[in-house]
């Protein structure tokens, strides 16, 4: 599997600390910055982790910001996109289990590192349910369909 990683400087913090855990699971990771902890917008990041998954080059996409929250706004903006903002090791699971998330949206002033790797570990491990996930899934589709051009 192949995973693209992006953070703002917000969600640097807890950058190293996802890609230690994706490493350990024998993952390819294609970084998309940040580099350090210099101030940036976080929807060119949310934007080139985005277009690695909607593309099929990757197969996932983890952001980061200080919340997750304009992170997974702006990935969300790019066709194909489910990013979900997960606070927890439920929310994680949820997002993978009813959502199909294939971003999960993390923040760098709400978890710790170490949260982050285990959330990311619990996200990656949690099959989609289909059935009636499956249904409401291609109903989100059908809005993209409808209003993306
Ligand atoms: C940057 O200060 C901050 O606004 C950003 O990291 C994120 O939290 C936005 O939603």
């Amino acid at each position: 599997m192949k995973i693209a990683v992006g953070c703002d400087h917000g969600g640097y913090a807890l950058k190293e600390a996802v890609i230690a855990e994706l490493r350990k699971r024998g993952i390819e990771i294609v970084d998309k910055g940040c580099a350090d902890t210099s101030s940036v917008d976080y929807p060119d990041y949310a934007l080139a982790v985005a277009e690695e998954v909607a593309s099929g080059a990757c197969e996932r996409g983890v952001l980061m910001c200080g919340t997750g929250i304009g992170i997974s706004i702006a990935a969300n903006k790019v066709k194909g996109i489910r990013c979900a903002v997960c606070h927890d090791m439920f929310t994680a699971a949820m997002s993978a289990e009813h959502n199909k998330a294939n971003i999960i949206a993390l923040g760098g002033r709400i978890l710790t590192p170490e949260q982050a790797a285990e959330m990311v570990g619990i996200w990656l491990d949690t099959p989609f349910g289909g059935g009636r996930h499956q249904s409401r899934v291609d109903k989100i589709s059908a809005i993209e369909e409808k209003y993306f051009k």
